[in-house]
């Protein structure tokens, strides 16, 4: 008797486990009891091999398990375009777990973490008074020359420099500065200032709801923190892809020594002349793919994705590093060729499937600012200096809220004497 009950709930359980709750989503692994496919992404750490193979297996759609949730993956560029981007809305909401938000945060606020309207009002502000940081005077780019003379100075003066370190104080500091400014003078608005004005501004009408202390709080550490990990990480990346590269450091240095002509500081108004440069910022963002799995979005409404009715408010994902690593748009994906990001003509290659800040509603707000950070202190770094590594730094990636280097070291002589 209890062989037959055991052996109809174990029907049961599977008949439901493999067929009943996945039938109405596009086809994906099997997912395990409990584990779902979480155990194929460890063993694939840190991810992007597993998400790939899934790709080719059952396309670019496709749904895997995370536990007992089901999350459709969206993996190539094509398929974004015609779902992230075209139909925006329908995939801009935010999946997380609520309570620890709650715990966490005291509630769904910043932009991370919010959806609907307060995210929609929070988010522009955040994009519009970030932009107009990198407008006329261009406090973006004077906030991160402060910083780039910090970190060069630092450099020179150590004999062995830990550059995950270094790239932790700069990146923290640029943040630090945009956010709450350093000096008080005329020049240094800074973005809390430029949100208190606009909480003033709209005093008395319908949109200060927007406006509360908690949803200051949660947006400062949003933008802190989603623009620290980041964009210290793809700088740690570009050394450690560099020095693994020395045929790239050289010709750095050529074009360097060819454009600027001098020891100089090298600024924003040389950008368009610096395309070697450029390219090798762009290979760094594409092979170091920091997010394997990006982050969970949920649909709004209701969407059909090849044949499939997906309810709103299901896990989606614009699976990113999928299409960083397509091998039919960048030929040997793992390998570093700033040169594919060259014409033949020696001009810039612009790709639109190099997507590292994302698409669509939810694509990072702080794009602008990371590609001026990335730029001035990766050309500021080489123009100064020539690195070299006693140790090679390994190009093996462990997984933290992105993907990090292992800790190293490296040493820097000067260029111009
Ligand atoms: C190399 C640097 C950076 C990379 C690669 C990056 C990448 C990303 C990605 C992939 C997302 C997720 C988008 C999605 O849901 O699909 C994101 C969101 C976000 N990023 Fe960035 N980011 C970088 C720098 C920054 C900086 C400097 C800031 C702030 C100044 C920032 C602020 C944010 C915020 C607030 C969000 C959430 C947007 C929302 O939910 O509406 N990021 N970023």
């Amino acid at each position: 008797m209890l062989f037959l009950i055991l052996t109809t709930l174990l029907f049961i359980w599977t008949f439901y486990d493999l067929y009943w709750k996945r039938r109405n989503f596009p086809p994906g692994p099997t997912p395990l009891p409990l584990f779902g496919n979480l155990l194929e992404v460890y063993y694939n750490c840190p991810g992007y091999e597993a998400f790939r193979k899934w790709n080719k297996q059952y396309g670019s759609i496709y749904t895997y398990w995370i536990s007992t949730l089901p999350v459709v993956s969206i993996s190539d560029y094509e398929t974004l375009k015609e779902t992230m981007i075209k139909d925006g809305e329908k995939y801009a909401g935010r999946w997380f777990f609520a309570d620890f938000v709650k715990d966490f945060k005291g509630g769904e606020y910043g932009i991370v973490n919010s959806e609907g309207d307060l995210w929609r009002d929070q988010r522009r502000l955040t994009l519009h008074t970030l932009r107009d940081f990198g407008m006329g005077k261009n406090i973006m780019e004077e906030r991160v020359m402060v910083e780039v003379d910090f970190l060069l100075e630092r450099m020179a003066a150590q004999k062995d420099i830990s550059v995950q370190n270094e790239m932790d104080i700069a990146v923290g500091s640029v943040i630090n500065g945009i956010l709450f400014g350093y000096r008080f003078d005329e020049s240094s608005e800074d973005f809390v200032e430029s949100y208190l004005k606009e909480w003033e501004r709209r005093k008395g009408t319908r949109q200060e709801e927007y406006f509360f202390e908690r949803q200051l709080e949660a947006l400062v550490f949003d933008v802190w923190s989603a623009g620290m990990e980041t964009t210290s990480n793809t700088l740690t990346w570009a050394i450690v892809y560099i020095l693994n590269h020395p045929e790239v450091q050289q010709k750095i240095h050529e074009e360097l020594d060819r454009v600027i002509q001098s020891d100089r500081k090298i600024t924003m108004a040389d950008k368009n002349s610096l395309t070697y440069v450029n390219a090798v910022v762009s290979e760094v963002q594409r092979l170091a793919n920091l997010l394997p799995q990006n982050l969970f979005r949920q649909t709004t409404e209701e969407v059909t994705l090849n044949g499939y009715k997906i309810p709103a408010g299901t896990i989606i994902v614009p699976q990113i590093s999928c299409v960083l690593y397509d091998e039919k748009v960048f030929p040997e994906p793992y390998k570093f060729k700033p040169e594919r990001f060259l014409n033949k003509d020696g001009s810039l290659k612009v790709f639109p499937e190099l997507v590292p800040f994302s698409v669509g509603k939810r694509q990072c707000p702080g794009e602008g600012l990371a590609r001026v950070e990335l730029y001035l202190f990766v050309a500021n770094i080489f123009q100064k200096f020539r690195l070299s590594a006693k140790k090679l730094p390994s190009i093996e990636k462990s997984m933290s809220v992105v993907v990090i280097a292992k800790p190293f070291t490296c040493q820097a002589e000067e260029r111009h004497q």
